[in-house]
């Protein structure tokens, strides 16, 4: 029998049936999915975790786990709750992420999610003054969805996106080994709800809804099922 592959799919927007970001990782899953039968997808949506805060009493647990001091039970089921997060990451041999643009940078759910991931000896090492990352997810797709277009040479640059630059450089920070991206530009207002961008595993790096010709990641294929 064929081993199974497990796919962590991270959706961002709290709009459920009204979100492009939902849809077009769900679009990619599915035909991923009827491609290779032997995906098992974990599904995490942001919004709907109860994610904990990660407030003064987390903190303080996570200060107590590195320094291994016993903790408050308070602590102890935050703690808990933090580790079954991580090992959702530890688990996946491949993730698919979908992200709108909120403020040029990412939804403060899913950043609250990293801040509750983002743990030294789970997800990266920190020796020295090195990084290095622990997960070894070989393949990833990130879906970033905008209203506007970033674009140099236009009055919206390239530098104001801290959505896609960050998520990029933090998947393969904790470990993700082969990156690929779908940006969707001018998303706003139901761009797509007409018709449905359709995405298959073996889709090139994406920018839909600019008429962009020169980004850099146009040439490779993603693979996230494969
Ligand atoms: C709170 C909020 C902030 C947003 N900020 C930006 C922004 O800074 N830049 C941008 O281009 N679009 C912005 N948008 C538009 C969304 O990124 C865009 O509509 C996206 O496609 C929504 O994805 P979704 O349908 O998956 O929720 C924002 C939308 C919301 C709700």
């Amino acid at each position: 029998m064929e081993d199974q592959v497990k796919l962590l799919e991270i959706q961002s927007s709290p709009r459920g049936e009204s979100s492009d970001s939902i849809a077009l990782t769900k679009s990619f899953v599915e035909a991923c999915k009827s491609d290779n039968p032997s995906i098992v997808v974990d599904t995490l949506n942001v919004w709907n975790e109860s994610l904990p805060e990660f407030d003064e009493g987390a903190i303080g647990a996570k200060y107590k786990a590195v320094k291994h001091e016993t903790m408050t039970e308070a602590e102890s089921n935050v703690w808990e709750r933090i580790q079954s997060l991580i090992q959702r990451f530890q688990n996946a041999d491949r993730i698919v992420l979908g992200t709108p643009m909120w403020n040029f940078g990412l939804p403060y759910k899913l950043k609250q999610l990293i801040d509750l991931v983002a743990q030294r000896n789970y997800l990266f090492t920190y020796v020295g003054k090195q990084y290095g990352p622990l997960l070894k997810v070989g393949k990833a797709v990130a879906v970033y969805t905008r209203g506007s277009r970033y674009l140099d040479g236009t009055p919206i640059p390239i530098s104001f996106d801290h959505q896609a630059s960050y998520l990029d450089f933090w998947l393969r920070l904790i470990g993700v080994r082969d990156l690929r991206s779908v940006i969707v530009d001018n998303a706003l207002n139901g761009f797509l709800t007409s018709s449905r961008a359709a995405a298959t595993c073996y889709d090139p790096d994406l920018r839909i809804g600019g008429g962009i010709a020169a980004d850099p990641r146009t040439t490779s294929h993603a693979a996230a099922g494969g």
